[in-house]
């Protein structure tokens, strides 16, 4: 059963009541199995990560088919550990879409690195891989992929120019998890990838993410990044620890790291959600269908998500641009019909106030800067029923008629 403290109340004591009903944008799905798992981890007073966050980050990198999962507190700290973690040389240039969280691109400043933006592709939301090619310099040493909204553009051949090169990727898989290109899981293309378990996220705990790597070294680095810097096999990571002695055994740092850390009862939660999977991405699917169908139609005045021929997407959400006509009244019609909708990502990053004047831009970025004005998405939630995905795409296609 699917269950989400608010929604869930109504639709037990009401049902769906179309324009009253409020339709939110996430939630965490949260039932008897995760309340007993949490439970477990309270009666033992444990709030540290320990046995349940082994047994989750072995259970997480067998998903993807990885070496190593790191369980950290949010998807913008996987991507933050992701990043120091590559230790790229200072004045190093990594690409990013335009299309993006902000947060990334805040570690890639901050570790005083330097973004360069690529406009992002209509429909895929995904790095435009011409573009991407022609702002390469010989200061480039990374490229930071991301699957908005779980749109896969031509991922083949961004690894294709990443390899010729010789760039890093970073898969910003926060949105996509589930996804796969060629039949191999998303998340398991780069040096690092990183999922969100953020309440609106594929699975959720509360708040949360998770960083991937088939690198043992690199494994040892982020979980030392994530855990104050410090490793407690810090043989691992072969660094000269001489100057201690024996009862420093546990206080050699090795990373400079921060305390990107969950609660262990996060960890016992997200194990239930990982088991429930399956369950989620067929309900994903099922909405996203639902949308696909009825908007199809009005393809002439929305751009409709679409995803590489040889990707296979878990779509987070539903991302819409107008071609023509008011963003305003459509997002108008969807409030007042209760309809959660958000902008995607932060729009164009290079037109953030933090961001403008820290970031480049070899190209103009003209579609980013459409999204901005005519681009929204709604929820693919699995707690939505096929009758609030149905209800959503009639008060959308009311909207632009
Ligand atoms: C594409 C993308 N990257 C990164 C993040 C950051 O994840 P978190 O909210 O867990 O920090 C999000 C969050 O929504 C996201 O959608």
């Amino acid at each position: 059963v699917l269950l989400t403290r608010t929604y869930n109340a109504w639709m037990a004591k009401e049902g769906f009541i179309p324009g009253e009903s409020r339709i939110l944008y996430g939630g965490t799905l949260f039932g008897d199995e995760e309340r007993q798992a949490i439970e477990s981890v309270l009666e033992r007073n444990w709030w540290g990560l320990s046995t349940e966050n082994q047994a989750f980050e072995k259970e997480l990198a067998e998903t993807l088919g990885v070496k190593h999962a790191v369980f950290a507190n949010s998807g913008s700290s996987a991507l933050d550990i992701s990043i120091r973690a590559l230790d790229l040389e200072p004045g190093s240039e990594v690409i990013v879409p335009a299309c993006t969280f902000p947060t990334p691109v805040a570690s890639i400043i901050n570790n005083q690195l330097e973004p360069v933006v690529v406009d992002v592709e209509p429909g895929n939301y995904f790095l435009n891989p011409d573009i991407l090619e022609r702002s390469i310099t010989d200061k480039t040493k990374a490229i930071l992929v991301v699957y908005a909204a779980g749109a896969i553009g031509d991922l083949g051949r961004v690894l294709e120019i990443a390899q010729e090169h010789n760039l890093s990727v970073i898969e910003d898989n926060c949105d996509g998890l589930g996804g796969s290109w060629n039949g191999k899981p998303l998340g398991t293309f780069g040096e690092f990838s990183a999922i969100s378990t953020h309440a609106a996220h594929i699975i959720s705990t509360g708040e949360g993410g998770v960083v991937f790597t088939d690198n043992d070294k690199l494994a040892a680095v982020a979980t030392a990044i994530r855990d104050w810097g410090r490793h407690l096999n810090y043989e691992q990571q072969n660094v000269d620890h001489s100057e201690f002695p024996p009862e420093y055994a546990r206080y050699i740092y090795t990373s400079l790291g921060s305390n990107f850390k969950p609660l262990e009862l996060q960890a016992a939660m997200g194990r239930v959600q990982l088991r429930r999977l399956p369950e989620f991405l067929e309900a994903r699917e099922r909405n996203f269908q639902v949308l696909n169908e009825k908007l199809f139609p009005f393809s002439d005045r929305l751009i409709l998500p679409q995803s590489h021929p040889n990707a296979r997407s878990c779509w987070y959400t539903y991302p819409i641009t107008l071609r023509h006509g008011s963003r305003t009244e459509v997002l108008g019609a969807l409030d007042r019909a209760n309809i959660e909708w958000r902008p995607i990502l932060a729009g164009n990053i290079a037109r953030q106030p933090a961001y403008k004047s820290l970031v480049t831009c070899r190209e103009a970025t003209p579609f980013a800067d459409k999204m901005i004005h005519d681009s929204f998405w709604v929820s693919l939630h699995p707690q939505h029923s096929v009758e609030v995905m149905e209800f959503v795409a009639d008060t959308l296609i009311n909207a632009i008629r």
